[in-house]
């Protein structure tokens, strides 16, 4: 696997070392670059043009992933072969976000041309208070590498950046740059990027000796070797959750979830704080308290705000700064959604797909080729019944029949579930939550199948108007991909929702944090708890 040893000159003799200490003299930062053991300073010593030292090891901590109970799975379809870690229902956080970063990433793929691609995931680190999953997805082009960095206390997920103190994030950068030698320039760049698969920024995680670990990522067509922050530089670096992290990387232990997840503290995370370390802080200054903030009452001695610098932390879109709306289809999949796929492709717009375990059946290989493009798959059910009036047992076997058959097909398990009709009740909403999804209704009804019969141009008409009409931030939309009308009407649809600044996503998307199994939901549980008795 790769290390950080890919720099030619590494293998400084002391002679070149001279050279290369003359060379810091005159502003040139080719010290160390390709050693991460060097002094951060970028001083020349001898020990750091000793070949005989061994590197550091510059690989995410493999965790066993008994310590997590989960299962695996895996989606092969034409050049894919997309393993998935299958988490228990305990922690639905960290399975809505594993849906949104393979999702993406499977999508990108396929939008940037397709081909090749293997996405495998390792456990980095476990405990009660920091899990993180690694993703490595290789193509011929190389290895890109997303975390799924989960707070199993709040259930909440971030992105790498999340790792690092927002105070710090300046220093972190600069020690990286200093790192990275020769390729300081490009790893600073890519750092200030949001983190892969939202943009190209870098993978953060720790390795088994404690030590902070940047990953890069594949940009036109080479990448950066890994940069290793020694352990007890990175160790004033990180946040709370940092620390965390860091100890689970190093200490692996069981993960656990508490019988009721914390409230989300944001501080956790290194909310940015209102002052700077100083030791000529006053004690009220250094409080972290965001009440404390009144900068005019102390006046000189009150250090400038910690403006917070890092890139996004949340995982997918971030919901809370877009507005976002999921599109769905229902009762397919049929050979015909591949004309929602082209036009969902063409305008690279994810969607969700409620799936009817009797199309299943009969277009098995529509299913797989609709999770290889990366959208959601979720259940509909096995049968069009109402599973409000469908008795409990075999409710039961409905429900786990059309979940087992979508993991068997799709290597991943729905996370959601939508009754037909939307008839359900408290009985169907537990037997859907022991099954490990979410009840998703919908708050857009475009009432497409009303016009099945009518010219296509009025059928696209209606439904454009029905979601003009109900369409709000955190919606939820039901079109079916059954219909030709509604199929020729996704353009349409994407594109007038567009126009009125949404971005769609998955559902999972909407709030990742969120959503509970076995709740029912009209729209995003962020912006509405819920629509249902
Ligand atoms: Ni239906």
């Amino acid at each position: 696997m790769a290390r950080a040893t890919s720099f030619p000159a590494r293998w400084f003799t002391p002679l070149l070392a001279l050279v290369a200490s003359v060379a810091l003299v005159t502003g040139c930062s080719t010290i160390g670059a390709d050693d991460p053991t060097s002094n951060p300073t970028g001083i020349s010593t001898d020990a750091e043009a000793t070949p005989t030292e061994p590197a550091q090891d510059a690989e995410f901590a493999t965790v066993d992933q008994a310590l997590l109970d989960a299962g695996r799975g895996t989606l092969t379809h034409e050049g894919l072969t997309v393993t998935n870690l299958l988490v228990t229902h305990e922690m639905p956080g960290l399975a809505y976000s594993l849906d949104i970063v393979r999702g993406q990433v499977v999508r990108q793929h396929h939008w940037d041309g397709g081909g090749q691609l293997t996405v495998t995931p390792t456990l980095v680190a476990s405990s009660t208070k920091a899990l993180a999953v690694a993703l490595k997805a290789t193509t011929p082009a190389g290895t890109n590498t997303a975390i799924v960095h989960y707070d199993p206390q709040t259930n909440h997920s971030f992105a790498s950046p999340a790792l690092i103190a927002p105070a710090q994030w300046e220093g972190f950068v600069a020690a990286v740059r200093e790192l990275a030698g020769e390729s300081g320039d490009q790893a600073a760049t890519q750092l200030a990027e949001p983190t892969f698969p939202n943009g190209a920024g870098p993978a953060i995680g720790f390795s088994a000796s404690g030590d902070l670990v940047v990953h890069f990522q594949v940009v036109d067509g080479s990448t950066i070797a890994p940069v290793v922050v020694p352990g007890d530089q990175a160790a004033g670096m990180l946040s709370q959750f940092g620390t965390h992290a860091r100890a689970a990387a190093r200490y692996p232990t069981a993960a656990a979830t508490p019988e009721r997840f914390l409230p989300f503290d944001p501080t956790v995370v290194g909310k940015p704080s209102t002052t700077t370390p100083s030791p000529s802080a006053t004690p009220t200054a250094t409080t972290t308290s965001g009440s404390s903030s009144s900068p005019s009452s102390t006046a000189s001695s009150t250090p400038a705000p910690v403006v917070d610098k890092r890139p996004q932390l949340v995982l997918g879109t971030d919901c809370q700064v877009a507005k976002c709306v999921a599109l769905t289809f229902d009762d397919g999949p049929v050979p015909q959604t591949q004309d929602v796929l082209d036009q969902l492709n063409a305008l690279k717009a994810p969607a969700t797909f409620f799936v009817l375990g009797t199309s299943v059946d009969n277009f098995p290989k529509m299913l797989t080729a609709t999770a290889a493009n990366g959208m959601e798959i979720a259940s509909h059910n096995q049968v069009h019944n109402q599973m409000s009036r469908t008795g409990g047992e075999l409710l039961t076997r409905q429900v786990t029949m059309s979940a087992d058959n979508i993991r068997e097909l799709t290597g991943a398990d729905p996370l959601f579930l939508r009754p037909p009709y939307g008839a359900r009740n408290k009985s169907s909403d537990g037997i859907t939550g022991k099954q490990g999804m979410a009840v998703a209704l919908w708050s857009v009804d475009t009432e497409d199948w009303k016009h099945s019969k009518a010219s296509p141009q009025g059928a696209q008409n209606a439904i454009l108007a029905a979601v003009n009409k109900q369409v709000d931030d955190g919606g939820v939309i039901l079109m079916h991909d059954i219909h030709g009308n509604s199929r020729a009407a996704t353009t349409a649809v994407v594109n007038q929702l567009r126009e009125k600044g949404y971005t769609l996503v998955t559902m999972a998307e909407l709030a990742p944090a969120d959503w509970r199994f076995g709740r029912a939901y009209c729209s995003s549980p962020a912006q509405r708890p819920s629509c249902v008795g």
